[in-house]
């Protein structure tokens, strides 16, 4: 069954309020720069007692020590999932791997704000987003990543590729693709389980939202089928 993670990207206080009103649900947390920099072990903590699992969303892509010694500390604040830029390389990646005991990591693909002109700026000889997102996902697969960040368009391919050798978490979540926002490759909840997502990825839509349980129990009932 896929899960639904929402990505508290706002305020303490607001964080905080959404954690209390949104406890009897089985969400997982995703914690990012705008709340990990102020706050730090607290918020993981705070999500931690509530009983909810904790994905912490750094996206380390620095040289292999340096990210091998931050998925380590996060290993120690006891996060569930954590990322890691694909694009770190081969090393990288596998000295993440070895420093998490229990932490999943999950590899990041191609952002899902980005598209097709994203290629021409690396001037890379992929051919499309979809291309270099599979080759990522192969990069993951053997380095022994956990699980892959990509976009709804992608899922499916990866699926049925990699079958459950990778978890994959979807961000670009969205009810319609008018609100997009600065996402580009975006899918309905629906769609995207029913490509295989393992991990729904929403933020803006839930916690912006006046009645973020209705959103909730929108996206869990299409998750359930
Ligand atoms: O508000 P929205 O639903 O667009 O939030 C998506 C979340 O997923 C953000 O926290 C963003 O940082 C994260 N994310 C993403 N694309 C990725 C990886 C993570 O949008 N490839």
């Amino acid at each position: 069954m896929a899960r639904l993670c929402v990505a508290l990207d706002t305020e303490t206080e607001k964080a905080l309020k959404l954690l209390d009103k949104l406890s009897d649900y089985p969400l997982i947390f995703k914690v990012g720069h705008k709340l990990f920099i102020p706050e730090g072990k607290r918020i993981i903590n705070e999500i931690k007692d509530r009983g909810f699992e904790v994905f912490l969303d750094l996206k380390f892509h620095d040289i292999p020590n340096t990210v091998a010694l931050a998925v380590k500390s996060a290993e120690q604040l006891g996060v569930d999932y954590l990322t890691v830029h694909s694009l770190g390389g081969g090393q990288m990646l596998k000295r993440a791997v070895e420093e998490a005991a229990h932490v999943k990591v999950l590899g990041v693909s191609v952002l899902t704000s980005h598209g097709k002109e994203y290629l021409r700026f690396l001037r890379t000889g992929f051919k499309s987003v979809r291309e270099m997102v599979m080759y990522l996902a192969e990069v993951c697969v053997s380095d022994g990543v956990h699980g892959i960040v990509c976009s709804a368009e992608e899922v499916g391919d990866i699926k049925e590729r990699f079958g459950d050798r990778l978890i994959t978490v979807v961000p670009g979540i969205r009810f319609s693709k008018e609100n997009a926002q600065d996402q580009k490759r975006v899918l309905t909840p629906g769609e995207a389980v029913r490509r295989g997502a393992d991990i729904l990825v929403m933020g803006r839509e839930i916690i912006n939202s006046p009645e973020p349980e209705s959103v909730v129990e929108r996206v869990l009932k299409s998750i359930n089928g």
